[in-house]
């Protein structure tokens, strides 16, 4: 699908959007399914009144608001992974403090229950934000994408790989450490996704991974 953008958005992110149409059988990105239950909608309107800092209040020109909600111990040294927003402290496995939000708790409870899991982080992408086309921190090359909502004009592009429709509101597998890849929010809305890093040789991660590519 071909996307003109209007020039409030660098030309290198409009000619990507616009002329890159050469799309292949892809492995850059997959579904994937939590196995536990979760309240979307609640948990988009808890992360809604979440206390979100950052640059999307400012000037920034991504417009992205960050929040780290949680880092296993055994992972001290993420690389590479801008976070706004941290209260943490290093000896503390959650970041964010949670307490007041009944869903987030949850599902923090049942993710960490797998076992496997290096960082969770949010990000909160104002209208007329965007990313510039750019690879991921390859320290875990498949990242797990989960949008909580996806309002219509929000798009994840993939190099030579088309858009990523997550209008489906499902959890995704994507490459992004190995694919280059680009995000804008066209909408009116707020944006929000959380991006969660595993180690794939864990179970169940493995299996989950194994089964999805
Ligand atoms: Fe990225």
């Amino acid at each position: 699908m071909t996307i003109h953008l209007s020039d409030k958005y660098p030309k290198i992110i409009r000619d990507l959007f616009r002329y890159d149409n050469n799309f292949g059988p892809s492995n850059s990105f997959k579904n994937l399914n939590f196995p536990f239950d979760y309240d979307l909608s609640k948990l988009y309107e808890e992360a809604s009144s979440f206390d979100w800092i950052g640059p999307g209040k400012t000037k920034s020109l991504e417009k992205i608001d960050r929040i780290l909600l949680y880092k296993s111990k055994s992972e001290s040294n993420i690389i590479g992974i801008p976070i706004v927003q941290q209260k943490h402290d290093e000896k503390e496995e959650v970041c964010f403090n949670t307490e007041s939000y009944p869903e987030w708790n949850n599902f923090l409870k049942n993710i960490k229950l797998l076992g496997g899991v290096l960082l969770i982080t949010m990000s909160k992408m104002s209208p007329d934000g965007f990313i510039y086309p750019h690879k991921d921190s390859n320290f875990v090359a498949h990242k797990i994408y989960f949008p909580l909502n996806w309002p219509r004009g929000c798009y994840f592009k993939i190099y030579k790989n088309g858009l990523v429709d997550f209008s489906d509101l499902k959890p995704k597998i994507i490459n992004s450490g190995e694919y280059i890849h680009s995000v804008i929010n066209d909408s009116k809305e707020e944006r929000i996704i959380v991006s969660i890093f595993v180690d794939w040789n864990v179970e169940p991660w493995k299996k989950i991974f194994e089964e999805t590519f």
